[in-house]
C-alpha cells in the first residue's frame, strides 16, 4: 500500500493526517499549543513548541493507523502564513516567531510603501502592506532589535522551520513565499527590486518550490524523532489557505471556495497573477503550478453569528436561534448589520470599523436581528466577490463551501442569493492537512496534477441555488455597502473614545 502525510503548522496546534493513495482520509493526530501576546498587538510563538507537536502527532499518527512508515511516500507541509522565524548561520532560532496576526509593524508598513511606492508595492508583490505580513516584521526586528538581526542568516515560514527540521534544507512553498510580499507574484520568485529597495539579504531568503516538488528528503535525525522512514520525499505544500483550497477542489479558475469559520476567507483560483490595483484583495501564488489566487478575508463572519449568540442569547444552540430567522422576510424587514466586530481586512481594511445594527424600529424582533446577523455577513463577504469580478476574475461558476457556518441551510441559502451563485458542500472537512497530503501525491506521481487529484479524491456532497426572492438582496446590498463609508468617521471617533 501508498500512503501519504499532511502535516498542518497551524497557530492552535500541529495537525498530522494520513491519506491513502485514492485520497482515502486514514487517521488525523493532533497537539496542541498556545500562542504569547508579551505586549498589547504582539503575538509569538516559540518555534520548538511547532517541532514538538509535529513529532507528537506524527507519532500518535503512527501508532494508531499502525501503517508501516516505508509506505509513507511522501509528506506535504502546510500551515499558518506570514510569520517570521530566523536562524543564524548555524541553524539556532534567535527569538520567538512573530505570527500572522501579530500588528505591532504599521511603521514599518508605511516605511515599506514610503520606500517602493505603494502603487509599485502592489504592482510588484500584488499587495499593499499590512501589518501581519512578513516583510514588515523583519524591518521591525532590524529597527527594534539590531543585536538579533545583525546575526540573522536565514529566515524562514512557521511551516518551513518544520521542514527544515524534518530534511535540513532551507525551501520554501511559492504560497507561503508570496505572502512574504518580498515576491515578485508574476514571476513567482523572490523580487530583486523589493529586496534591494528593502535592503534585505537575498542570501538570508530560501529557495521556493511549486507545492508538488520534492524540496529534500527527510534526515535520519528527523526519521529517529518522529517515526517516519529516513529519506522520505516532502515536497513543497503551501500556506493554509492555498492547501486548504487544494483540499476542497478550488484549483480551476471559476471556482471559488468560502471557508465560513471565525473568519471568512473567499478564495479564487486564478490562471494569471491578477491584481486589486488598490491592494485590497490579498494576491498570492497558488500551491498549483502556475496558478495564482485572490483572496478577500472578513475578520468577523461566523465570529459575529458567535458573539451574537452569546451576547444576546447566551446558552441558546444555534439551530434554535436560526429557525425562527427562516420566518422573517428577505432583508430582514429593513434591518442590516456590519459584521465589523474586530475591525475588518476586505474590503476595508480598517481597525477602527465597529460592528453596527442599522435601520432598528420597533417592529424588529430577535429573529429579525438573527437574519439580519446572517443577511451582514453574506453581504460582507459579497464585497470580495464584487472586488474580485472588478479585478478582472471572469467567472464564478461555483462557490465550494466549508467551515461551521457551511452546516446551516439558512444561512447557505442567503449566501446563495446574495452571492447569486450555486453553493455547494463537499466530503473533505480536514482543510489544509489534507491539500497537503493531496499536493504530496501529486508530486509522487500518483495523480498527473493538482487538478487530477482533486478530482479523484473530492466529491460534491449537497447543492444550494440562489432562488426566485434573490433579487431582493439586488436591491438591499447598495443599501449595505453605503453603510461603511457613512459611518467610517464615527467610528474613528468612537474608538478616540475606547
Ligand atoms: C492568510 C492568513 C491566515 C494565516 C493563519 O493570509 O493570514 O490564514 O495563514 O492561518
Amino acid at each position: 500500500m501508498t500512503y501519504f502525510v499532511g502535516i498542518d503548522v497551524s497557530t492552535t496546534a500541529t495537525k498530522a493526517l494520513l491519506m491513502g493513495a485514492d485520497g482515502k482520509l486514514l487517521g488525523v493526530a493532533a497537539s496542541e499549543y498556545s500562542y504569547e501576546t508579551p505586549k498589547p498587538l504582539w503575538t509569538e510563538q516559540q518555534p520548538n513548541l511547532w517541532w514538538q507537536a509535529t513529532v507528537a502527532s506524527l507519532r500518535q499518527l503512527l501508532a494508531q493507523t499502525r501503517v508501516s512508515p516505508t509506505e509513507i511516500k511522501g509528506v506535504g507541509l502546510t500551515g499558518q502564513m506570514h510569520g517570521l522565524v530566523l536562524l543564524d548561520a548555524a541553524g539556532r532560532v534567535l527569538r520567538p516567531a512573530i505570527l500572522w496576526n501579530d500588528q505591532r509593524t504599521g511603521a514599518q508598513c508605511d516605511e515599506i510603501r514610503e520606500r517602493l511606492g505603494k502603487a509599485a508595492l502592489i504592482q510588484i508583490t500584488g499587495n499593499d502592506a499590512l501589518t501581519g505580513f512578513t516583510a514588515p516584521k523583519i524591518l521591525w526586528v532590524r529597527q527594534n532589535e539590531p543585536d538579533v538581526y545583525a546575526r540573522t542568516a536565514h529566515i524562514l515560514l512557521p511551516k518551513d522551520y518544520i521542514r527544515y527540521q524534518l530534511t535540513g534544507d532551507f525551501a520554501a512553498d511559492k504560497a507561503g513565499g508570496s505572502g512574504t510580499i518580498l515576491f515578485d507574484l508574476a514571476a513567482r520568485d523572490w523580487s530583486p527590486e523589493v529586496l534591494e529597495a528593502l535592503e534585505i539579504p537575498v542570501e538570508w531568503l530560501p529557495q521556493t518550490f511549486e507545492g508538488p516538488e520534492m524540496t529534500g528528503a527527510l534526515s535520519s535525525e528527523a526519521a529517529q524523532a518522529t517515526g517516519l522512514k529516513a529519506g522520505t520525499p516532502v515536497f513543497g505544500g503551501g500556506g493554509d489557505q492555498a492547501t486548504a483550497a487544494v483540499g476542497t477542489g478550488a484549483v480551476v479558475e471559476g471556482i471559488v471556495s468560502l471557508s465560513l469559520g471565525t473568519s471568512g476567507v473567499v478564495f479564487a483560483s486564478t490562471d494569471r497573477a491578477i491584481v486589486e490595483s488598490e491592494g485590497r484583495l490579498h494576491a498570492f501564488c497558488h500551491a498549483v503550478p502556475g496558478k495564482w489566487h485572490l483572496m478577500g478575508v472578513m475578520l468577523s463572519a461566523g465570529g459575529s453569528l458567535r458573539w451574537y449568540r452569546d451576547t444576546l442569547a447566551p446558552g441558546m444552540d444555534f439551530d434554535a436561534l436560526l429557525t425562527p430567522a427562516a420566518e422573517v422576510a428577505l432583508g430582514a424587514d429593513g434591518l442590516l448589520f456590519l459584521p465589523y466586530l474586530t475591525g475588518e481586512r476586505t474590503p476595508h481594511p480598517d481597525p477602527l470599523a465597529r460592528g453596527a445594527f442599522v435601520g432598528l424600529t420597533v417592529r424588529h424582533t430577535q429573529p429579525h436581528m438573527t437574519r439580519a446577523v446572517l443577511e451582514g455577513v453574506a453581504f460582507g463577504l459579497r464585497d470580495s466577490f464584487e472586488l474580485m469580478q472588478a479585478a478582472g476574475l471572469a467567472t464564478v461558476r461555483q462557490v465550494r463551501i466549508t467551515g461551521g457556518g457551511a452546516r446551516s441551510r439558512l444561512w447557505r441559502q442567503i449566501l446563495a442569493d446574495v452571492l447569486n451563485a450555486e453553493l455547494v458542500t463537499v466530503n473533505t472537512g480536514e482543510g489544509a492537512a489534507y491539500g497537503a497530503a493531496l499536493l504530496a501525491a501529486t508530486g509522487a506521481g500518483i495523480f498527473p496534477s493538482v487538478a487530477s487529484a482533486c478530482a479523484a479524491a473530492i466529491r460534491i456532497t449537497g447543492s444550494t441555488t440562489p432562488s426566485p426572492a434573490s433579487e431582493i438582496y439586488q436591491q438591499v446590498y447598495p443599501l449595505y455597502s453605503d453603510l461603511y463609508p457613512a459611518l467610517r468617521g464615527a467610528f474613528q471617533a468612537i474608538a478616540q473614545h475606547s
